[in-house]
């Protein structure tokens, strides 16, 4: 996020934050983890591959029995996704549309060729698709994003852990998407959450919280 915490412009253009440093950290901790999440809003605007990028922690991974990218998953109310999109498109881990219960047929009818679409509650419970992803192997879940996303599984107390790293620089415009909406956050004046690491990459800064007793320091 920005100095002031947005997690982009408000204009059409994506806003890149993160610098090389940081991208490269974020793909070690893409090739640590089982699933990948973002809200459909982010398919949509940013149209990201979500592959782990470097051949060496592909390779890794191949090596563990594993894809070569962790699976990909996205949950949507309108299932207004294009089936071309790079995070349909892009590699060959398994796609995962979690759909609010009224638009299942449309998803499965614009979707069903290309991911997995499942009836995840009206609107999509978190800690439901969370249990699901569990029956399917996922133990390690990244969730990437954006802001109405995270704030589902902070309020609802499902994270482990946050990363949150900083960009210099200010957005200045509140018409921009916020690292998280308003919201019941477990976290407040009474109860601190726990940081576990501070690390400077270049210019910007990760912040790494412990949000639960199932946290774990790599
Ligand atoms: N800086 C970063 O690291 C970063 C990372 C990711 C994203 N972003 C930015 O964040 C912005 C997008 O953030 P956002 O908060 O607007 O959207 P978002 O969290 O990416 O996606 C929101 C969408 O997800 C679906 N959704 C979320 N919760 C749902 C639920 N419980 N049940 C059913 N559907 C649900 C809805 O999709 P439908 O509209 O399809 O119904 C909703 O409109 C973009 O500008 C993107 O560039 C930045």
């Amino acid at each position: 996020m920005s100095i002031d915490g947005y997690l982009d412009s408000a204009g059409e253009t994506r806003l890149l934050l993160s610098n090389e440093a940081d991208l490269d950290r974020v793909d070690a901790v893409r090739a640590a983890c089982d699933a990948i999440l973002v809200g459909a809003a982010t398919v949509r605007k940013d149209n990201p591959r979500l592959l782990v990028r470097t051949q060496a922690r592909q390779q890794e991974r191949l090596a563990r029995g594993l894809r070569p990218s962790p699976m990909k998953v996205t949950v949507t109310g309108r299932a207004q996704l294009d089936a071309c999109a790079n995070f349909f498109a892009a590699g060959d881990a398994e796609k995962l549309v979690y759909c609010s219960s009224a638009a299942v047929a449309e998803a499965r009818s614009r979707l069903g060729a290309v991911a997995t679409v499942v009836d995840g509650g009206q609107p999509v419970d978190m800690r439901r698709l969370c249990e699901d992803l569990y029956g399917r192997g996922v133990e390690r879940l990244m969730v990437e994003g954006g802001g109405t996303v995270h704030t589902q599984f902070l309020t609802a107390d499902l994270a482990d852990e946050l990363q949150l790293v900083v960009a210099p620089f200010f957005v200045g415009d509140s018409r921009a998407p916020r690292f998280v909406g308003d919201g019941g956050f477990p976290w407040n004046p009474d109860r601190r959450a726990r940081l576990v690491e501070v690390r400077r990459l270049d210019d910007v800064v990760l912040l790494r919280y412990a949000l639960s007793a199932r946290f774990t320091m790599d």
